[in-house]
């Protein structure tokens, strides 16, 4: 059969709230614009994010009864543990509530004003807790990947040759090298098991850990099984213990391939980093057995762990997002290619050249297809990236809207209807305008920043 079904029937369901243009164009303007200020319930499809948003099966709903509460040494931490370290041999593992408190905690190990932390892409989270500490973040994403239309089977790829130019120059200030798996500011493009390597050597070369952010390993895993030499008659799971294999450490936001609606871990192999880790970990999360997550929560990431490496499961994902990006390919919309894993990434800046970047053509085109038909996406362009460390502003590389799929929520019907509504946009586009910006905070402004049609 060639239908790729969703490998799943639905037990519970939540109802969508529907809403006419009219009410919605009222409540974008109250929102200033800004789709994270929309209340949920306004929102028919909302694609903003697959982070959190995942619908638990029914064994991880079995699991949180079997949660333990206990303050210390909880069993469910130790199946936590159990499930992580199955695929990621790490010695320690620090439940976190999400990924930016792994990061937060780690930066404030490692990082600190005259440091340099390389990755692809580091991800906004990741970018500002290291800038935090006074360090530089820099993204060594290699050439295909600021190409929204070049067609490269791993696009996420860090750069060797310019990663070894750093840590030639520079390699006393670069305390660890990352990698961003899935790169998903970059297209949520994957990186290769050669590319993983590679950076592993020079990292020993150069005595420098190599750290993960592994938030969607699976999906990167699932990609070097379908297009890397070598890996097709792997399992998943044998190419998600090799790809852990080569690093020195991981922050993970289990909101993503955990399909869990909260958590996170930071897991290191070195001794004396843990224990700073655990130190900091008990200052602002909590004891080190649960790190700010209910005993519960821990057991629904022990089974989701076991969940995500399905390969029927990691068809499905993949088939149902490619799915989409091929329907708006079909339409004339522009989109990074190859289709990432977790979403469909349209490149507003080719899709609107009438609007020049810092009028913000991806929060442009988020805005209209919010009122075209109530589906929510997020802006990853000169909104998110184009306030500077020195209070400058310069657009960003690309200006993206991206559709996040939640994992195993939406139907291909769902699905059907948001290609409905790009198809009336589409014909329309030359009316959508440019926005500017009337109210920010000093980091992180797209979260909270109000915006106003030019
Ligand atoms: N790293 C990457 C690559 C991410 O995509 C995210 C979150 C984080 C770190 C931080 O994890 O949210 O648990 O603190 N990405 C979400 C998104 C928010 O919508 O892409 P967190």
């Amino acid at each position: 059969m060639d239908t790729i079904i969703e490998p799943f029937r639905i037990k519970s369901v939540e109802p969508i709230q529907l809403t006419s243009r009219a009410e919605r164009e009222r409540m974008i303007r109250d929102a200033h614009y800004n789709l994270f200020n929309l209340h949920a319930d306004d929102v028919i499809i909302d694609l903003l994010t697959d982070s959190g948003t995942s619908a638990m099966s029914a064994a991880q709903w079995a699991g949180l009864m079997q949660g333990d509460e206990s303050y210390a040494g909880s069993p469910s931490y130790f199946r936590f543990e159990e499930a992580v370290k199955d695929l990621m041999p790490f010695e320690h593992v620090i439940p976190t509530h999400q990924g930016r408190a792994a990061e937060r905690i780690l930066m404030g190990i490692v990082a600190g004003p005259d440091a340099k932390i390389p990755s692809n892409t580091h991800f906004d989270t990741t970018r500002a807790n290291i800038e935090a500490t006074g360090a530089e973040a820099v993204d060594l994403v290699i050439d295909a990947g600021h190409v929204p239309d070049a067609e490269h089977p791993f696009k996420g790829n860090i750069n060797l040759d310019r990663l070894e130019a750093l840590l030639d120059a520079e390699g006393d200030r670069v305390p660890i090298v990352m990698l961003t798996v899935t790169n998903n500011t970059g297209g949520g493009q994957p990186v290769s098991l050669a590319n993983i390597r590679g950076a592993k050597a020079l990292c020993d070369t150069y005595d420098v850990p190599l750290v993960l952010d592994a938030c969607r390993f699976a999906e990167n895993a699932y990609f070097i099984k379908q297009r890397e030499d070598g890996y097709g008659d792997r399992s998943v799971k044998e190419i998600v213990r090799e790809m852990f294999s080569h690093a020195d450490g991981m922050t993970m936001s289990a909101k993503k391939d955990a399909l869990v609606n909260i958590g996170g871990w930071l897991a290191l192999d070195d001794d004396a980093w843990a224990r700073k880790a655990r130190n900091q970990l008990i200052l602002t999360e909590g004891f080190p057995t649960y790190g700010g997550l209910a005993g519960r929560d821990l057991e629904a990431i022990a089974v989701g762990l076991q969940e995500i490496v399905d390969e029927d499961y990691l068809e499905y994902r993949m088939a149902s997002t490619r799915y989409l990006g091929e329907a708006l390919t079909e339409l004339g919309v522009p989109i990074v290619k190859p289709v990432g894993g977790h979403a469909v990434y349209i490149d507003a800046k080719s899709l609107l050249p009438h609007i020049p970047p810092l009028d913000y053509p991806a929060q442009s085109l988020a805005v209209a297809l919010y009122v075209t038909g109530g589906i929510r996406g997020v802006e990853i362009g000169s909104v998110m990236f184009g306030r500077q460390p020195d209070g400058s502003e310069e657009p960003a590389d690309q200006e993206l809207l991206r559709l996040a799929i939640p994992r195993r929520v939406y139907t291909q019907s769902h699905v059907d209807y948001v290609i409905e509504c790009f198809e009336a946009l589409v014909g329309r586009k030359g009316a959508l305008c440019g926005y500017e910006i009337t109210e920010e905070p000093p980091q992180l402004r797209h979260f909270t920043a109000h915006l106003r049609p030019k």
